[in-house]
């Protein structure tokens, strides 16, 4: 059995990626600071895996501590070798991810991402581990390019966030092409992950003000919050409203363990870019019809002024998933908005 250390698996995308893989030949050290998900996660995953499978229950281990703290990392390597099971590979969650906070704390978000992955790799390279699948985003494209946006398409940032995720996928390229070592990296740029494990034991716990729309839809669909505002109706689209490629986080997780497999096996120093996206664009309104036709509902909705910034159209081209990773979406528009109302439903203060 294989271990590997998970950075921010507590959050959205982490606990979901924790419980495929645990389903899986690996042993996971979990690391997160929780400032952005709960540490009930690892009651809920036990919950889950009893329902799976009693046998797994042993498989994983939480550790509470911040991404930027060198000697923590190192503890976590050195405790995996005592243990006998020295760490192998990381896949790198860890981060902040609002685009407007990255915007007025733009210090904040480089020291988190940037630097907390600058410690660590040096950690990585202490222990010569060096295989890792970074969270990188479809945000690092440019507003220029046309959809479907192809790893290729040109990458400019328009937003800190975005920054920070361009210069890590620059730090992995320079480790991978540094001469003494044999690094194997692929960065998986995520398009916009929804929905929740069909359990509705773990899902997406927004903090703070919610920016992201399926969040929104929820809060709406529940009677939090009144309407939701809809953000243009002139863009050049289907019906005017902004386009973007919806993926269930259950696909995503799936396409995190292809990934880490692909690499585990890899002999060769490898870089891998590719897109995890459906490769389908929805309108804003179409998400709003699917998710009140299949949960029943209605959602009162507005529309306001365009937000600065955004974009009208953006999904993916996943051929390389497809053919590098044998990746393919295997859940719809329709189970991504039932499995994310139920989450919502049977957890209204999240995992409180
Ligand atoms: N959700 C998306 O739409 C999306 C899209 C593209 C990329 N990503 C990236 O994927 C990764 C995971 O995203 P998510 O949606 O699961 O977000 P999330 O906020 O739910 O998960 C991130 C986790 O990292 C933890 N964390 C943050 N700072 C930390 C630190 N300094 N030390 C240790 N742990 C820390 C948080 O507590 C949280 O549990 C992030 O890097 C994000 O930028 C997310």
């Amino acid at each position: 059995m294989k271990s590997i250390l998970i950075t921010g698996g507590a959050g959205f995308i982490g606990s979901h990626t924790c419980l495929q893989l645990l389903q899986q030949d690996y042993f996971l050290y979990i690391l997160d600071s929780y400032v952005n998900s709960s540490p009930k996660i690892a009651e809920r995953l036990d919950k889950l895996l009893c329902q799976i499978n009693q046998k797994l229950r042993d498989k994983f281990k939480f550790i509470e501590g911040d991404i930027r703290d060198e000697s923590m990392i190192d503890g976590i390597f050195k405790c995996s070798i005592n243990e006998n099971r020295p760490i192998e590979g990381v896949i790198h969650f860890a981060g902040l991810k609002s685009v407007a906070e990255s915007v007025s704390s733009p210090s904040l978000y480089w020291d988190v991402n940037v630097g907390g992955t600058i410690k660590l790799i040096r950690i990585m390279e202490k222990y010569s581990c060096r295989t890792i699948v970074f969270s990188s985003s479809a945000t690092i494209y440019s507003e220029n390019n046309r959809s479907p946006l192809s790893e290729d398409s040109e990458i400019k940032p328009y937003n800190p966030y975005g920054q920070t995720k361009a210069n890590i996928e620059n730090l992995l390229k320079d480790l991978y092409t540094s001469n003494d070592s044999c690094w194997r990296v692929i960065n998986l740029r995520y398009f916009n992950p929804i929905g929740a494990h069909p359990s509705g034991l773990i899902g997406e716990e927004p903090r703070g003000k919610i920016n992201n729309l399926f969040p929104y839809l929820n809060q709406v669909a529940s009677g939090n919050i009144k309407e939701l505002k809809i953000y243009g109706n002139d863009w050049p689209t289907i019906d005017g409203t902004g386009v973007r490629d919806y993926i269930h986080i259950m696909d995503l997780a799936d396409a995190h363990c292809l990934a880490l497999n692909y690499l585990i096996k890899e002999k060769k120093a490898t870089l891998l870019s590719i897109n995890i996206g459906t490769g389908r664009g929805t309108s804003v309104l179409q998400l709003l019809k699917t998710f009140e036709s299949v949960n029943s509902c209605k959602i009162p909705f507005r529309f306001v002024d365009r937000r600065l910034g955004d974009i009208a159209i953006s999904y993916a081209s996943n051929d390389l998933a497809s053919s590098i990773l044998s990746w393919r979406p295997k859940r719809n528009l329709s189970n991504m908005c039932i499995d994310g109302w139920r989450w919502q439903k049977l957890n209204p203060y999240g995992y409180e």
